[in-house]
């Protein structure tokens, strides 16, 4: 069990609903940090960033959006996280390397407990037992309209669509869940509007970044 271990390394997550371009920016963030502040950088991703995790992301993703029930995938991911965090994350950050990830337990709070209605509770208590006190020093929250969202979903070509195939209603619910979590979790989330160029929220996380963490 991890833990309230201060790490010499710090952890950054990036959040939000689909669409909003996590990827893009997570990479980007990479870059700056390496370049400016004499630093390695992880960058890595849930469900996945270890090989077991990457395993059970194939499970969740694919497939029909029956497949499992809100319970059954919040286990999932949590089997997932928890390999990820033993094997990559935890490591990472006892050697004071800096680990960005696209997406964390944040997620599974907006989609599975908000989303699919599973309920903050429920998925407190897994979040619990999984990872204790551990939390990321630094949460990025991309916010986009749900509908524009998913239209920019649209383009990629791609089998993992498990959760872009579930309906509006869930996906709304989704983005309240970001923004409770944001305002129960003030000391380490930042929400930041994501329906604007590339650039300019990259430019907005980056001061971000350099104020909370190195500054
Ligand atoms: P991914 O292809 O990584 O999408 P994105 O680029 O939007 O991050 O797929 C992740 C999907 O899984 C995404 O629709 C959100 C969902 N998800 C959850 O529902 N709960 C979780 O805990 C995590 C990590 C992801």
């Amino acid at each position: 069990m991890s833990n309230s271990i201060t790490y010499p390394g710090k952890f950054i997550t990036l959040e939000g609903g689909d669409g909003t371009g996590k990827s893009t920016q997570a990479r980007l963030l990479n870059e700056y940090i390496q370049a400016n502040f004499n630093t390695n950088v992880l960058l890595t991703r849930e469900p996945g960033g270890a090989p077991g995790a990457d395993e059970i992301r194939e499970l969740i993703l694919t497939g029909d959006p029956d497949r499992w029930d809100a319970v059954g995938e919040t286990l999932l991911f949590y089997a997932s996280r928890r390999n990820h965090l033993r094997l990559t994350v935890w490591p990472a950050l006892e050697v004071g390397t800096f680990v960005i990830s696209d997406r964390f337990a944040d997620s599974t709070m907006a989609y599975q407990g908000y989303g699919n209605q599973l309920g903050v509770e429920n998925v407190q208590k897994i979040h619990d037992v999984t990872v204790g006190d551990f939390e990321p020093d630094l949460t990025l929250i991309l916010d986009i309209d749900v509908a524009r969202g998913l239209a920019r979903t649209q383009g990629r070509s791609h089998n993992e669509d498990r959760f872009e195939k579930m309906d509006l209603s869930m996906h709304e619910r989704m983005r309240q869940g970001f923004f409770d979590i944001a305002e129960k979790n003030k000391h380490r989330c930042v929400i930041v509007d994501a329906d604007r160029p590339i650039d300019e929220i990259q430019s907005d996380l980056r001061a971000i970044v350099k104020e909370r963490l190195f500054s």
